[in-house]
Order: C-alpha cells, then sequence, then structure tokens
C-alpha cells in the first residue's frame, strides 16, 4: 500500500508518531509537510524527538489568514497527489493542513482515512469545527478515538467506514513516556514534582478576544502557587501587540518538546488548558485539569470528574481549582482513550479494506 500523509501543526507530528511507525513495517509512506507550524520548537523538535522520518515534500505555506494558507495548501497537496498516486491519504485532526490534505484528496478521488474522527464541539465558530466536520463528510474511514466520536458520527449519518480505535494520543504517551523516564527528563527539569501548575493557551477564542485573555491572566493571578506556562507564539505574539503584563507568579517558558512537555505535565499539581491533546494527556496522567473552553470534545473526562469547564470566566477558573485542591479526586476509569495500539488497529483495518 502506498500513502500520502498530510500534516503540518505540532499536534499533529505528535499523532502520526506511532501511526507512521506501525506503517512503515510493511507499506510506502510519504509525508507532506504543509508548513503551517514552521518555527524549531513548534515542528522540527518533534521530528527530530519522536523519530519522525523527515518529510519527502515540504510546502511552507506559513502563518496567513484561514482561506489564503488553506488555498495555498490545496494547491500543493494536489500537486503532490497527482505525481505520487497514492492508494490513500491520511489526515489528522482538525487544522487547516487536515482540511486541505481532504479537499485535495477528494477532488482527485483518492479515499482518506481521517484519524481523530467524529469529534464535535457542536460550535461553528470554531475553525477546527468547521474542519472536522468537512473532513469526517469526505472520508472513507474514520478512526475515532472514543466511543462518543462513534456516536456524533451516528448522528450525521456516518456509519460505514466508521472505526473506534483508541487514540493515537495514548499510543503516544504510553510510548515515549518510557523514553522520557529513560533520558531522566524528570531529573532535569527545575521544577519540583507537585510544586507548580501547568498551563497552556492558544486557542482562537481565547486568544483573538482581548477580554477572554484578559479573564484568563487574571485568574492566574489569583490561584496560589507558580504556573508554569510553555507559551504558543499565537499567544506570545498577542500578549506582547497588547503590551499585556503576565502576573508575577505566572512563569513564561519557550513551548517545550514533546518528552519535557509530557513530564511536566505528570509533575504538575494541575492543569490549565485550552488545548485539546492537553487535556487528554492530563487524564491520562490523572492530574485534574481546568479546562479554559465553553465547550469540549473530550466529554468523557468532563463526565469522570477530573476535567472542569471554566470558558474564560475569573471566579470559575479560580473556583474550580480550589474545587479540586479541596476535595478528594475522582475514582479513575482505565481505558478511556484506547490501550495504546490504536496505530495497529488503524493499519489493519487500511489493510482490511484495501483487500
Ligand atoms: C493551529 C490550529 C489549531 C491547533 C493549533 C495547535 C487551525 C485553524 N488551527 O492553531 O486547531 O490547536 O494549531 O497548536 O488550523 N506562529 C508562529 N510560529 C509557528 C506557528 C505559528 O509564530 O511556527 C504564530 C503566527 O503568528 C500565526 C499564529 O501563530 O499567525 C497562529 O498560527 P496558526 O497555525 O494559524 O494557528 P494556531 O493558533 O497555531
Ligand atoms: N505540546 C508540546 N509542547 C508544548 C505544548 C504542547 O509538546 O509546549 C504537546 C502536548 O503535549 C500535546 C500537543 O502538543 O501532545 C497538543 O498540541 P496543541 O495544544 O498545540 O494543539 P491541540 O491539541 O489543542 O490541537
Amino acid at each position: 500500500m502506498k500513502l500520502v500523509t498530510v500534516l503540518g501543526a505540532r499536534p499533529q507530528f505528535i499523532k502520526a508518531a506511532p501511526l507512521s511507525e506501525a506503517l512503515r513495517k510493511k507499506h510506502e509512506e510519504k509525508i507532506v509537510h504543509t508548513g503551517q507550524h514552521y518555527d524549531y520548537q513548534m515542528s522540527d523538535v518533534f521530528f527530530e524527538e519522536l523519530g519522525i522520518p523527515k518529510p519527502d515534500y515540504f510546502l511552507g505555506v506559513g502563518s496567513k489568514q484561514h482561506g489564503a494558507q488553506t488555498g495555498e495548501m490545496l494547491t500543493g497537496v494536489e500537486e503532490v497527489l497527482l505525481k505520487e498516486k497514492p492508494d490513500w491519504v491520511l489526515v489528522y485532526g482538525d487544522t487547516n493542513s487536515t482540511l486541505a490534505g481532504a479537499l485535495a484528496a477528494a477532488k482527485l478521488h483518492i479515499p482518506i482515512a481521517h484519524v481523530e474522527a467524529g469529534l464535535r464541539s457542536y460550535n461553528r465558530q470554531m475553525p477546527e469545527e468547521v474542519n472536522r466536520v468537512l473532513t469526517d463528510h469526505v472520508s472513507t474511514l474514520m478512526f475515532c478515538p472514543t466511543d462518543q466520536a462513534v456516536k456524533n458520527l451516528a448522528q450525521e449519518g456516518l456509519i460505514e467506514g466508521v472505526v473506534r480505535t483508541g487514540d493515537v494520543m495514548a499510543d503516544a504517551l504510553y510510548f515515549h513516556a518510557r523514553r522520557a523516564e529513560e533520558r531522566n527528563i524528570a531529573g532535569n527539569l527545575p521544577y519540583p514534582k507537585k510544586s507548580y501548575l501547568l498551563a497552556t493557551v492558544h486557542r482562537a477564542e481565547n486568544t483573538d478576544n482581548p477580554s477572554r485573555l484578559e479573564g484568563i491572566l487574571k485568574a492566574f493571578a489569583q490561584i496560589e502557587g507558580r504556573i508554569v506556562l510553555p507559551l504558543h507564539p499565537r499567544t506570545k505574539k498577542l500578549i506582547l501587540d497588547r503590551q499585556m503584563t503576565l502576573p508575577g507568579n505566572v512563569e513564561v517558558i519557550e513551548p517545550v518538546g514533546y518528552l519535557e512537555m509530557i513530564i511536566l505535565e505528570k509533575g504538575a499539581e494541575l492543569i490549565l488548558t485550552d488545548s485539546g491533546g492537553v487535556q487528554k494527556e492530563a487524564y491520562l496522567w490523572q492530574v485534574p485539569c481546568v479546562t479554559l473552553r465553553d465547550e469540549t470534545e473530550w466529554v468523557e473526562t468532563v463526565h469522570t470528574g477530573w476535567n472542569t469547564l471554566t470558558g474564560a470566566n475569573t471566579e470559575d477558573i479560580v473556583a474550580a481549582v480550589t474545587s479540586y485542591r479541596k476535595n478528594p479526586l475522582p475514582p479513575y476509569l482505565e481505558n478511556l482513550y484506547g490501550n495504546g495500539r490504536a496505530s495497529d488497529e488503524i493499519v489493519a483495518t487500511l489493510e482490511k479494506k484495501r483487500g
């Protein structure tokens, strides 16, 4: 089988790492990097650290308005697909790179396999929601990380080609946690275990809207304890442009590599985030999470009591942290995101489907 994988943003590198390795045991994979993320700490570091093969094509699209960015990617991916003529196009998640890859393949009648299919926030203001809905509806195979994702697709009439595989991000976490331990990443961190909170903020709804970002930073100021914040370049730019000041207890660091990030997560007393991936990783590490959004696609983390949705409201964020500090932690449900073998299952399904 020959596959073309289209990726371009940080979480996609992490998702592709375990699947690419599983695929390449028997099949040919060509990687197209759209260039959506391009800083060393947002891109190269993951290829180096996670052993992802170097991209065969680099489109170098960079940061642009949604239409221009997606359009340029579409043109670039189409050229690659015309040349490579793959049996499948693989896309991950819900970024503009996902949609461009899916659309290019759909127009050329190349079957699409969507990894992390079926996630829904039911908020069409999010660019990610538009990307994931459209991608699912042109995909031949939809690999769902959760039961909820399967249900969401069924509600939209998508049944055939839907496979519950578990989450490739769990595969990545279980595998690389061992490597991080071997390398003593924890021992080299300047933060003693459980002595800090970890935060990430990058979502458009929180960064583009000054009052939401202010609400979040005000909450951080009111929370007792050090908050380590690996800052996404999008947020950094907006904080600088608006000349916002960060609270004294917030320690801003550059975005970190994956091994350091997962160890920072594991060692945190609590996580505050608007990231999709980080919410799940918090759950897998059994670290309580406060999600700085009004809704989440990872509803099971909220149902189990390990994740609290607060939006960007200062009082709600502070109250959620206080509540986790005061109350015993909820019972933990194992295997919500599979057993770390999602990648193998995805490869087996692709092989079966091809006959
Ligand atoms: C994108 C995804 C989002 C995902 C996130 C993961 C879309 C619509 N959004 O959001 O779903 O959660 O990636 O991190 O696809 N920038 C840099 N250097 C980089 C990359 C970005 O400085 O290497 C800055 C630029 O100012 C850019 C801004 O970040 O304009 C936003 O980047 P972009 O890729 O458009 O969206 P993200 O916010 O990163
Ligand atoms: N991540 C990382 N370094 C960082 C911040 C995040 O390696 O400084 C990892 C994190 O562990 C998770 C993924 O990036 O695996 C999540 O990506 P992001 O938050 O950018 O996007 P989202 O998941 O919200 O789409």
